[in-house]
């Protein structure tokens, strides 16, 4: 089948399934790292199909969105043996989705196009989008905003002792500002920097507006 077709296909695939998806993983942010992905590839001269389709498949895996990983893994595989993916393209697509996930981060991608789609994932993860996501993300989970560390000598109750541990502001250490300096491709790396960038000056004026000092 023509690869554009393919893409066409799998678009309406994978858009039926993360419709309603809350988590962060929904259909909009598989079209963002679709269109970041195309731009990288570009740049990066990656092979556009693989990389296209492995953005579009990325997230059908995650244990976020999924009960069984097998089982998940099984329906993309079956989905694309569906499109005529050929059996080379099968396996790399799949090898790719499997490797890329933050939690998996210390593993060596094997290709460029595994490269600048985890390029694309994480980028859709900083700047004014990633913003937005973890605190939707945090929001989702009942966590809160922000809360201060407070020093075990302060006045505060034991009771009301807050972590800073699981709130979305510390998220932002605890990865969103780390994945400038784990981008694999050049491309990635210069798209990160704007939007890092933009995360630090979003935090200043966050703590600043935290003191009522703005
Ligand atoms: P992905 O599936 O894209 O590899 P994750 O599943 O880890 O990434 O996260 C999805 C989105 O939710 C991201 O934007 C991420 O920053 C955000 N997120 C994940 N964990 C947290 C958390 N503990 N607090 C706030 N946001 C989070
Ligand atoms: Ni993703």
């Amino acid at each position: 089948m023509n690869q554009k077709f393919v893409i066409q296909n799998t678009e309406e695939f994978v858009r039926q399934k993360l419709e309603q998806e809350g988590t962060g993983h929904d259909w909009w942010h598989i079209v963002r790292v679709v269109e970041i992905t195309k731009r990288i590839a570009q740049d990066e001269e990656a092979d556009p199909f693989i990389s296209v389709m492995a953005a579009l498949l990325h997230d059908l895996i995650d244990d976020k969105v999924v009960v069984d990983k097998e089982v998940a893994l099984h329906e993309v595989k079956t989905w694309m043996s569906s499109q005529q993916v050929d059996e080379h393209n099968q396996v790399h697509i799949l090898n790719i989705i499997q490797t890329i996930s933050f939690k998996d981060g210390n593993d060596t991608l094997t290709s460029i196009e595994a490269q600048v789609v985890q390029d694309a994932d994480r980028l859709d993860a900083i700047g004014a989008i990633g913003i937005a996501r973890c605190f939707a993300f945090a929001g989702s989970q009942g966590n809160l905003i922000y809360a201060p560390h407070e020093e075990p000598e302060s006045n505060m109750s034991q009771g009301r002792y807050r972590q800073r541990n699981g709130t979305a502001i510390n998220h932002f250490y605890e990865k969103l500002l780390k994945l400038k300096d784990l981008m694999n491709t050049s491309t990635g790396y210069k798209l990160a920097e704007e939007r890092h960038q933009f995360m630090n000056q979003y935090l200043d004026q966050f703590y600043a507006e935290w003191k009522g000092m703005r």
